[in-house]
């Protein structure tokens, strides 16, 4: 019996507006309307009425959002597409055994689909700590029970334990469809779902098309979606006679994470909960390549770390139109270079570092063994390749035959598995012919990959390191940390005074091996005394990675410590590299790394300590702009200019920061400009000079046109951030924030516009004092200009815009109009990149 809940709902809602009914369960007597709620045992999640934050009508839906953590997160909306107007909407369990929400005029704006097994009086719903709501149609809540469940009726939202996929039994097929915008949840553009055929595979679909593929599941991987088993989760794919879909799981029971289809970028996001906010660990389609079908038959997508993404024809194969297929046009795919005999005559191709073709269509034969299989191909002259169909255990079961053009594959840099394409004896024998030739020459791959190996090596020992120490430290001093003295090279003061003749043997050994990496180490002991056990007070920002505090170290000095939050999945990755990076750079105007700690969870950058804070702080502000006059704004440019100088050109690495603005400029005492946060920074490799890549990260604003719209950059980027860095100190403007209403124009245009009518300086801050040199004003816009041209190549290197920012009779050359952004598509089509209108919310993150 549920008569105590409807007693408490009684009176409750007689005696109180904002209640939660502290039940998971209601039944025929009992009902949900305004303000109550259901909560599940373990106070994991939560059902009832809510209106979408930011929707001005008061549209009410049914939904389950998690109790326990302060932004509303809807997992799943009963009524997405018939939301309750003439409130208050009520849920109800009806006669037959249907949910049902009525409106304020009585009448059914939703129901549940009709119990498919008989329906007793003790029918009751009941909200699982698993985010399920469940009917059951004996009150037993056992999966025999189960009448009806949300899980079968998935919004946009999967849930650990949640399937995706085709139950034949129960004769349904759930899918996750967008919901059209944040405040409305009806169904959206994009659905995500199985697409039953040869081996299990999963489509993303806007509206009727197809844009992205999982890739054919072999028995362990999805083999179109990279990072899936990420750790603490698993993940799996069940086919069998009754049913098809695919399911994680997450070993932690307390961690919350969900997988959603975003309606606005039509990605399949994965997101965790911790420090108080969503991150996202992995989205498809993540890249060019993942774009559905887009190098056409027999083509394959290539994109790598450092290339613009590009299509390439399969072994054997030629594109089909070779003036398309120069200007980027793939879709038309690729055509045999000889013909088939059609006969035993032909031969095979392995290829194994791919995405599998599309194998909804292809046949397989789950009794059949690969040599079974090649035979069999080999007979049918429609056969263009075969595989193993399932590698489970690394042992093939069973093959799958292509009968139909080979679709939708991309090139990884890791062996998928063997598929073996079928092609004409003479092409087998040209194959052949080249693997062989190519074998001697050998000494042209070797020095690229020892490179690589050894900077991965480098790395790896730093890490190992930096852990080490810490742990030899601990044990063999037997000395409370706190009190441990901390000697390091580089001229870091010793930050207590104890000192045994134990502490100097071991400073002496630790001094030596340390010198290798340059970089000390401090206590989180010393870190936490200094910083006031990271008090409120002491915290001086927030940067993209976590806050950064100011602290004083025993002997005085200042420092400044960036704090990476806590399992972020991020931070971890950036912290490595920004110490990688700094550790290998010195130069007066970058911001110096004077040490790092790392102790468990927590990352440290400990830096020097900059007093007059970050450039913005004074040129974007009232007051203090005044007190920046032409000269001090002169040398900060010039300053900025040699450490981009030094960090393109003339350090040991070449770097590319990509994220160089306002604020990532500190200021010290002498007002001397530090380039600072290395975080997303790239090293490029002796004489590589562009990268893509498929995540833009930066700041709006501050990114050249090719990096927004297609991902490249170079050095050639961080120019063009340099260029409005620099309209903007002359300005005393924000290149994102200024508009000029009337003309329509952003900084770069107006400041185009002042250029050509020759009134140029009019672009100084009015608010600047002291005397002007017009001249050098002039010189620095003009420089500024050629910066942000749209073509990188007219862009000038570093090296001469320090030669011309420097030399008073430099001839300059003529700026052409500037390359503005008009925005990054966020469509995944990379061949179209002017079609976008707005930034994805990746690329807007302050990171
Ligand atoms: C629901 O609760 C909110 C605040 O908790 C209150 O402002 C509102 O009036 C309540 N609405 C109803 C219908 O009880
Ligand atoms: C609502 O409608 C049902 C039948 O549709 C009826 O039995 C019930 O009495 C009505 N309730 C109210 C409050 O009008
Ligand atoms: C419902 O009950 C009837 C009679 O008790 C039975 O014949 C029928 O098979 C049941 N249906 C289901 C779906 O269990
Ligand atoms: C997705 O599933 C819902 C039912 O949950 C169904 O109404 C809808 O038609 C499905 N969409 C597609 C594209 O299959
Ligand atoms: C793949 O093979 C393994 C081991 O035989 C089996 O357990 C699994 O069900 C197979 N998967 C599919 C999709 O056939
Ligand atoms: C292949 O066969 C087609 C006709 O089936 C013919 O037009 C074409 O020229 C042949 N290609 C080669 C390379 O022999
Ligand atoms: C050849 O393969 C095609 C496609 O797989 C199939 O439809 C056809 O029946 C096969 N023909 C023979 C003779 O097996």
């Amino acid at each position: 019996m549920r008569a105590p809940a409807r007693a408490l709902l009684v009176v409750f809602a007689t005696t109180c507006l904002s209640i939660s009914i502290a039940t998971d369960t209601i039944d025929h007597a009992a009902s949900i309307t305004g303000n109550q709620t259901l909560i599940s045992a373990g106070g994991i999640f939560r059902l009832g009425f809510y209106n979408p934050p930011g929707s001005s009508d008061a549209r009410a839906y049914l939904g389950i959002w998690y109790a326990g953590i302060p932004v509303q997160t809807v997992v799943w909306v009963a009524n997405r597409r018939s939301p309750v107007v003439s409130s208050p909407g009520v849920l109800k369990l009806s006669p037959d055994g249907r949910l049902v929400i009525v409106d304020g005029r009585n009448t059914t704006v939703w129901s549940s689909a009709a119990p498919t097994r008989n329906i007793t009086t003790k029918v009751t719903a009941q909200l699982l700590d698993d985010g399920n709501f469940v009917l059951s149609s004996d009150g037993s809540g056992s999966s025999q029970s189960v009448a009806w469940q949300s899980f079968d009726y998935p919004t946009d939202t999967m849930l650990p334990g949640m399937k995706l996929g085709v139950d034949l039994k129960k004769g349904i097929a759930r899918n996750i469809t967008s919901c059209r915008s944040p405040t409305d949840p009806s169904p959206g553009a994009y659905t995500f779902k199985l697409v039953m055929g040869g081996l299990p595979e999963f489509f993303l679909f806007r509206g009727p098309e197809r844009i992205y593929a999982s890739g054919p599941w072999n028995g362990v991987v999805l083999t179109g979606v990279q990072n899936l088993n990420a750790e603490g989760y698993t993940f799996m794919v069940v086919s069998n006679a009754d049913e098809t879909y695919y399911a994680y799981y997450v070993s932690d029971p307390s961690a919350l994470s969900r997988l959603i289809l975003d309606g606005a970028t039509g990605q399949l996001q994965s997101y965790v909960w911790g420090n108080g906010a969503w991150s996202s660990y992995w989205y498809h389609p993540s890249d060019p390549c993942d774009s559905y079908y887009k190098c056409g038959a027999f083509g394959f997508g290539v994109c790598e770390v450092g290339q613009p993404p590009k299509c390439s024809c399969l072994p054997g194969f030629k594109p089909r139109s070779p003036e398309q297929w120069e200007q980027r046009g793939w879709s038309g795919g690729c055509t045999r270079s000889a013909n088939l005999s059609c006969g035993s005559g032909d031969g095979f191709w392995p290829v194994n570092r791919m995405k599998l073709p599309e194998a909804t269509e292809a046949t397989v034969r789950p009794d059949m063994t690969l040599a079974e299989c090649r035979q069999l191909c080999l007979g049918n002259c429609s056969c263009r390749a075969y595989a193993a169909a399932n590698i489970s255990g690394g042992i093939s079961h069973g093959c799958v035959i292509w009968g139909v053009d080979l679709l939708d594959m991309r090139q990884y840099p890791v062996v998928v598995q063997d598929v073996y394409i079928r092609l004409a004896r003479s092409e087998i024998d040209a194959l052949n012919a080249a693997v062989n030739s190519r074998r001697p020459n050998r000494n042209v791959v070797i020095p690229v990959v020892a490179t690589i190996f050894g900077m991965l090596l480098v790395v790896a020992v730093a890490c190992c390191y930096f852990l080490r120490t810490k742990a030899v430290t601990k044990r063999q001093t037997g000395i409370p940390p706190s009190t441990r003295g901390d000697v390091f090279p580089l001229g870091v003061r010793k930050h207590s005074a104890l000192s045994t003749a134990q502490d100097r043997q071991l400073n002496k050994s630790r001094m030596s091996s340390e010198k290798d990496l340059e970089l000390p180490l401090f206590d989180l002991e010393v870190i936490l005394a200094a910083t006031d056990n990271f008090s409120a007070d002491s915290k001086i920002g927030q940067g993209g990675f976590g806050p950064v505090y100011m602290a004083k170290l025993e002997d005085g000095q200042e420092v400044a410590v960036k704090r990476l939050s806590k399992k972020s999945v991020q931070g971890v990755v950036e912290f490595k590299n920004e110490v990688k990076l700094i550790a290998k750079l010195q130069h007066r105007n970058l911001v110096r790394l004077l040490g790092c700690c790392i102790d468990d969870q927590e990352r440290m950058l400990v830096y020097e300590f900059m007093h007059n804070n970050s450039l913005d702080t004074f040129i974007f502000d009232e007051g203090k702009r005044k007190l920046l006059g032409w000269k001090n704004r002169f040398e900060i440019i010039l300053g900025i200019a040699r450490g981009l100088l030094y960090l393109h050109e003339d350090s040991r690495v070449r770097i590319i920061h990509r994220d160089l603005k306002a604020s990532n400029v500190l200021l010290d005492k002498n007002m001397i400009p530090k380039i600072s946060d290395f975080g997303i920074a790239r090293m490029f490799g002796g004489d590589q000079t562009t990268a893509y890549t498929t995540k833009v990260i930066g700041t709006y604003g501050y990114m050249s046109p090719e990096y927004a719209m297609d991902g490249v950059f170079s050095m050639k980027s961080d120019i063009y951030s340099f260029g409005v860095l620099v309209l903007e100190i002359i300005s005393g403007k924000k290149n994102r924030g200024f508009y000029d209403d009337e003309l329509d124009l952003s900084l770069l245009g107006y400041s185009w516009k002042l250029w050509k009518e020759g009134r140029t300086v009019d672009l100084l801050d009015e608010a600047m004092g002291g005397s002007i040199d017009y001249s050098g004003v002039l010189r620095c816009i003009q420089v500024a200009l050629l910066c942000v041209e749209v073509h990188p190549k007219n862009r000038p290197l570093m090296s001469s815009v320090v030669m011309m920012l420097s030399s008073e009779n430099a001839t300059l050359p003529e700026p052409n109009e500037p390359g503005v952004n008009i925005g990054r598509s966020t469509d995944t089509d990379y061949s179209q990149t002017h079609t976008g209108t707005s930034f994805t919310g990746d690329a807007m993150n302050d990171r």
